[in-house]
């Protein structure tokens, strides 16, 4: 599997008057190509900030993070606009969409930044918004479509670009749950299929069942990580599970193993 982010020993810390905030309190993981990976925290605990620092938004006080190879904290503001223009798609909370464009337009816009033809974007943006299942309002103006129709335009501008990685802070946010069970079903297929990297930040345990993996963070610190694909082991027939659950149990992380012990203990 190839490695698409590495993250070293990161720390963020923040001076507020006399006292220090540790944003993000010596973070350690990898992500994969095809990975979706949800971030999940209470308020404050330092999701945002530790996509800021993913994304080159912020420098980190300490520690490397490694994309592609590349060492992120490293680069200059120049080379962190060619990474992101290069590398990145971000889905936004509240959709940020151009309320003067179609959602053609819109979906079309990130590659006006790289020197494509106004034809070769257009025809890009079209293949996009088919994959989002939105060919019947391409030219819908944003105040013309739901929130989860202007979301799934979203999703569209995100990939246009052909990113390896995608990040996503409270993609679901401002959509009621209905629709963000849509957008999320929506977002797994993609990552799936286009076999992108994808780092959600979310509050909502239940949305990061759709991620792969899941981090909990608490107070800057990954204090778990969850890995839905084994959970799966469920659907599959009896003798099928045996030997899945020895392999969970060999790879398994130090805390998922105490979680699962803890539960044993309790049904005996
Ligand atoms: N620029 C800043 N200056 C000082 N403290 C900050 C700054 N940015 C974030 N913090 C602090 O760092 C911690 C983590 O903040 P962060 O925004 O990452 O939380 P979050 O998990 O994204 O929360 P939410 O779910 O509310 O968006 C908080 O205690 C916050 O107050
Ligand atoms: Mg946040």
């Amino acid at each position: 599997m190839e490695k698409v982010i590495e993250v070293k020993n990161l720390y963020k810390l923040y001076r507020v008057g006399d006292s220090v905030v540790r944003a993000l309190d010596g973070v350690n993981f990898e992500l994969y190509k095809g990975e979706f990976c949800a971030i999940v925290g209470t308020s404050g605990s330092g999701k945002s900030t530790l996509l800021n620092m993913l994304a080159g938004l912020e420098k980190p006080t300490k520690g490397e993070v490694i994309i592609s190879g590349v060492h992120i904290e490293g680069l200059n503001e120049d080379g962190l606009v060619k990474f992101r223009r290069d590398n990145v798609g971000f889905i936004f909370q509240s959709f940020h969409l151009i309320g003067t464009m179609n959602a053609l337009e819109n979906v079309a816009l990130p590659l006006s930044f790289r020197g494509e033809s106004k034809s070769t974007r257009l025809k890009k943006a079209d293949k996009m918004l088919d994959l989002v299942n939105l060919k019947k309002h391409k030219k819908h103006m944003p105040n013309q479509m739901s929130g989860g129709q202007q979301q799934r335009v979203g999703v569209a501008r995100a990939l246009v670009v052909d990113p390896k990685i995608i990040f996503a802070d409270e993609p679901t946010g401002n959509l009621d749950s209905h629709t963000s069970e849509e957008v999320m079903a929506l977002m797994q297929r993609i990552v799936r299929e286009q076999k992108k990297t994808l780092v959600m930040v979310t509050h909502d345990n239940h949305l990061a069942e759709y991620a792969d993996r899941v981090f909990h963070i608490i107070d800057g610190k990954i204090v778990q990580i969850e890995d839905n694909r084994l959970k799966q082991v469920d659907n599959l027939p009896e003798e099928d599970k045996t030997g899945e659950k020895r392999k969970h149990n060999e790879s398994d992380k130090p805390d998922g193993k105490r979680k699962s012990e803890e539960r044993e203990g309790e049904s005996k």
